[in-house]
C-alpha cells in the first residue's frame, strides 16, 4: 500500500480523494500497488464530512509521517502552501500541486530544492487543468526549439465570456455560475483580470525557455474592461474575442510575455474553444504548431492531473530534469516590442496613422476598423482617445 497526503480539501483536494478511491483498479495497474489518501491537512474540522476520518490540522502529523511518500499541495496562495512544501521536500517526500502562484514565483527554488532531497516536485495541474501540457511540452516536443506558446488558459473568464456572447448573460451571473461550478479562484479577481492566466503563462515560459519569467514584470489585462459592444462587433465581422496568455522566444535569447484579449478569427480554431474549455497552442521549429484541448478547471478534470502526477512521481523517482529552469531573469523584454495589427474603435472615423485599416463597422458616429501591422508602442501613442483597441491573433 502507497500512502499519500492532501493539503488542503477544497474543490482540487477533494476531487483528489474522489479520483483515488474512484479510479482505484486502474491506478493499482500502473502502480503495482494500492494507492491510498491517508492523511488531509485542513484548517477547520468539518465533522460530517465523509473525509472526516483523514482530517488533521497538524502539518507535522504528515511532515513527521514516514508512510506518507506524496504530499499533494492543493492550498493555493503563497503562505502556508509554500512554507509546507519546502518542509515536505525537506522531509524528503514528493510533492505535486495545482498551485500556479507557487509554482510561477518559487518554482525554481522549490524544483532545486526537490533536486537537492532526490523527490520530485510536479504540478501539471497548474497550467490548464485537466489538459495534459507540461508534459508533452517537456517530453514529447524535447526535440523541438519553443519558439512561441499561446492559449486560453483560464476557464472562469473562457466561461463568463461564452455565457456573455451566446446568452447574453450579464457578467456578475456568469461569473456567479463559474464560481458555483468551483471553475473561479477563493477570489475571482486573479481571473477576471488575467492574473491567473498570467501565473499559467509565465510556468510555460520557464519551461519553454530555460529561464524563470517573473510575475511581476509581466503584463496581465483581464476582461473586465471589455465592452459588450466590441463582442457584437467582432461577431458580426467573423471574429471573437478570447483572453490569450502568450510567450515568444525573441532574439538574442530574449523572450517575452503578456495576458491580454485578443481578437480572433473564427476560422482559427481557437476562437471555437467555448465554457470551461482551455486550448494551448505550442509552436515548435519541427512539429510547427500543436494544440491541446480540453477542461482547463474544475474538481475533476484538476484533480485527474495531480493523481496522475503522483503515479509519476513515485516512478520517476529520483526526478525529471527536463522539468527545471534557471533563475535568470534577463533577456525579458516588454511586450509593446512586438508588431501586430489591432481592432480599434474611436469616435469619428479612422486617421490614416492607423494605416491601410479594414472597417468592420461605421454606426453612431462611432468606426471600428482593424489596423496595419504596428508595435505596441506606436499603437499606444495613437490611441490615448480611442474607445477601445485590442491585439489581433493573426
Ligand atoms: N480559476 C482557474 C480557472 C482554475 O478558471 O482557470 C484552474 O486553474
Amino acid at each position: 500500500m502507497i500512502k499519500i497526503a492532501v493539503m488542503g480539501l477544497g474543490t482540487v483536494g477533494t476531487g483528489v480523494v474522489k479520483v483515488v478511491e474512484a479510479n482505484e483498479t486502474p491506478i493499482y495497474h500502473k502502480l503495482g500497488d494500492k494507492l491510498e489518501v491517508k492523511t488531509a491537512l485542513v484548517r477547520r474540522f468539518k465533522e460530517n464530512s465523509p473525509y472526516r476520518s483523514l482530517m488533521t490540522d497538524q502539518f507535522s502529523d504528515i511532515e513527521n509521517d514516514p508512510e506518507i511518500a506524496v504530499v499533494v499541495e492543493t492550498i493555493g496562495g503563497v503562505d502556508a502552501a509554500y512554507t509546507y512544501t519546502k518542509r515536505a521536500l525537506c522531509a524528503g517526500k514528493h510533492v505535486v500541486t495545482a498551485n500556479k502562484q507557487l509554482v510561477a514565483e518559487h518554482g525554481c527554488e522549490l524544483l532545486r530544492l526537490a533536486k537537492e532531497h532526490h523527490v520530485n516536485y510536479l504540478f501539471e495541474a497548474s497550467v490548464a487543468g485537466g489538459i495534459p501540457i507540461l508534459h508533452p511540452l517537456t517530453q514529447c516536443m524535447a526535440a523541438n526549439r519553443v519558439d512561441e506558446i499561446y492559449g486560453i488558459l483560464n476557464g472562469t473568464t473562457n466561461y463568463i465570456l461564452t455565457k456573455m456572447v451566446r446568452e447574453g448573460a450579464t457578467f456578475a451571473d456568469a461569473l456567479k455560475e463559474a464560481q458555483e461550478k468551483g471553475y473561479a479562484e477563493a477570489d475571482p479577481t486573479a481571473d477576471v483580470e488575467g492574473i491567473d492566466a498570467g501565473r499559467k503563462t509565465c510556468i510555460l515560459s520557464d519551461l519553454a525557455f530555460g529561464h524563470q519569467t517573473d510575475p511581476s514584470v509581466v503584463p496581465m489585462e483581464g476582461i473586465s474592461r471589455i465592452d459588450l459592444k466590441d463582442v457584437e462587433i467582432a461577431e458580426k465581422a467573423g471574429y471573437r474575442i478570447k483572453l490569450l496568455g502568450r510567450c515568444l522566444r525573441l532574439e538574442n535569447d530574449g523572450r517575452t510575455a503578456y495576458v491580454a484579449p485578443h481578437v480572433i478569427p473564427v476560422d482559427n480554431p481557437i476562437a471555437g474553444v467555448e465554457d470551461v474549455f482551455n486550448a494551448v497552442v505550442v509552436r515548435g521549429n519541427a512539429t510547427g504548431e500543436v494544440m491541446f484541448y480540453g477542461k482547463g478547471a474544475g474538481e475533476l478534470p484538476t484533480a485527474s492531473a495531480c493523481v496522475a502526477d503522483v503515479i509519476e512521481a513515485l516512478q520517476a523517482t529520483p526526478g525529471r530534469p527536463e522539468i527545471s529552469w534557471d533563475d535568470n531573469t534577463d533577456g525579458f523584454r516588454d511586450p509593446l516590442e512586438l508588431t501586430s495589427s489591432y481592432y480599434v474603435r474611436v469616435k469619428g472615423a479612422p486617421s490614416e496613422k492607423f494605416g491601410d485599416v479594414k472597417i468592420l463597422s461605421q454606426e453612431a458616429g462611432q468606426s471600428a476598423f482593424i489596423t496595419s501591422a504596428m508595435t505596441g508602442h506606436e499603437i499606444q501613442s495613437l490611441t490615448a482617445d480611442a474607445l477601445a483597441c485590442l491585439r489581433v491573433l493573426a
